[in-house]
């Protein structure tokens, strides 16, 4: 039909519960009220979790490539597990900056990194339980929800510091013998900034070889923290356990477009993902993998490092004075490019948001992250999080911190005096 609309349309043999990442909600429902696409002149994109993908001048951050040869070998399918290179790159990169001794073979390449996270949930045997965060990437639960995962959520709460202990992602209270348990954590994580590292992650890598034990750590926000952290510091025995790091060229590597992230696991763990990637994935573009391993040329990723570190512990930290000095709840870690934030009582961040968008900005609503919401819109339910938010700084440029925080003030007073707060 031309022009028209269908009126009995065919019923669709695919899934009916599967809608975006509550993230892209929020853009949507921007555009519905700002008119134009989250992204475009005149918008501020803190609702965003990409990174800045332009050097970072002001600490001396190199350049980024931009180009990558290409030859007839390139145009061959790749290998399943991923190109030799960047293989070689990733384990040469975690063994010169964290001490261990990994070899290619624990490293598997997938197309970003949330496809090498989908990939271990989804092929998790039946006895294996998932533990997470109350508070997560709202990916998780779309994505847990899709592989039919077990999940249990772990509180996440002030009197916590939205930071719980390790054992409290390991606790057996009421399981029997055979479950076995999988904790995912975002570290730094993803909303809160909240971050584990020295002592405090070596018990949590220790807890995750025991027996009946695993961990999936997403490291996807590693470099942005003093210092860079990574379990895999702390892992004794790869090939015997099922520790899964999920990494990316994301975040740190500044470069989300390329589309390469990975996963090191033990060697059985990898060759059981990359027969999958063998018959449903097909392996990874070689130009992007290409482009990656110029990414990991070990003297470019160190500077990188130094200056993502740098970068963003310098916007972390004024973001949060500001916020602090508008009368937010600041809860923000020492990780990550977010801020953790509560508005004052009587307000919402759904209303503060509505606002925003008003004006060309938005926040990601901490509903979006409660990993304890059903998948399904259940209008009954209510968070625990509504006076909750996350501003993301990541794709700031330092030159907007001003009019950023003018037009947050003018907002939040607005509200405010309308309240009467
Ligand atoms: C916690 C977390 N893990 C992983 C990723 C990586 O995602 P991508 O698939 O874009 O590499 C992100 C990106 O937003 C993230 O926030």
């Amino acid at each position: 039909m031309l022009g028209g609309v269908r009126k009995n349309m065919t019923e669709s043999f695919l899934s009916d519960n599967c809608p975006p990442m509550g993230i892209y909600e929020t853009l949507y429902a921007f555009r519905d009220s700002f008119g134009s696409f989250m992204g475009t002149e005149g918008t501020h994109p803190w609702s965003q979790g990409f990174p800045l993908t332009t050097p970072l001048e002001n600490f001396d951050g190199p350049s980024l490539p931009d180009s990558v040869d290409v030859t007839w070998e390139d145009r061959f399918y790749p290998k399943a597990w991923g190109h030799p290179e960047l293989r070689e790159s990733i384990a040469d990169y975690y063994n010169s900056q964290y001490g261990s001794e990994i070899t290619p073979e624990n490293v598997m390449v997938f197309a970003g990194g949330r496809p090498g996270i989908y990939t271990v949930l989804a092929f998790l045997k039946n006895n294996v339980q998932v533990r997470l965060g109350n508070i997560e990437w709202p990916a998780y639960l779309d994505i847990m929800e899709q592989t039919d995962t077990n999940f249990q959520v772990v509180p996440f709460t002030k009197e916590n510091n939205f930071h719980p202990s390790n054992s409290a992602y390991f606790d057996r209270a009421g399981l029997n013998a055979k479950t076995r348990l999988m904790p995912i954590l975002s570290n730094p994580q993803n909303p809160s900034g909240q971050t584990r590292w020295g002592e405090e992650l070596r018990e949590l890598i220790q807890m995750a070889e025991q027996p009946k034990n695993g961990i999936l750590l997403d490291e996807a926000y590693e470099m942005f923290h003093s210092p860079s952290v990574s379990g895999i510091q702390f892992v004794q025995d790869l090939d015997n356990s099922n520790v899964f790091i999920a990494g990316a060229c994301t975040k740190g590597l500044q470069s989300p477009g390329i589309r390469v992230g990975w996963i090191v696991a033990s060697k059985k763990n990898i060759e059981t993902l990359a027969n999958y990637s063998s018959f449903g994935m097909g392996g990874v573009s070689h130009p992007s993998q290409l482009y990656a391993v110029k990414l990991l040329e070990p003297n470019r990723v160190k500077q990188a490092r130094k200056a993502v570190e740098q970068h963003y512990n310098w916007q972390r930290e004024r973001y949060g004075k500001a916020f602090e000095e508008m009368g937010l709840g600041v809860y923000t870690g020492n990780g990550g490019f977010y801020h953790w934030l509560e508005v004052p009582e009587g307000m919402t961040s759904a209303e503060l948001n509505r606002r925003l968008f008003k004006r060309g900005a938005a926040i990601l609503c901490a509903s979006d992250c409660d990993m304890a919401r059903p998948h399904s819109k259940d209008p009954d339910y209510v968070t625990p999080y509504t006076r909750f938010f996350r501003f993301s700084f990541g794709p700031l440029l330092p030159e907007t911190f001003e009019a950023d925080i003018r037009l947050f003030s003018e907002v939040l007073d607005e509200y405010k005096r309308e309240l009467d707060i």
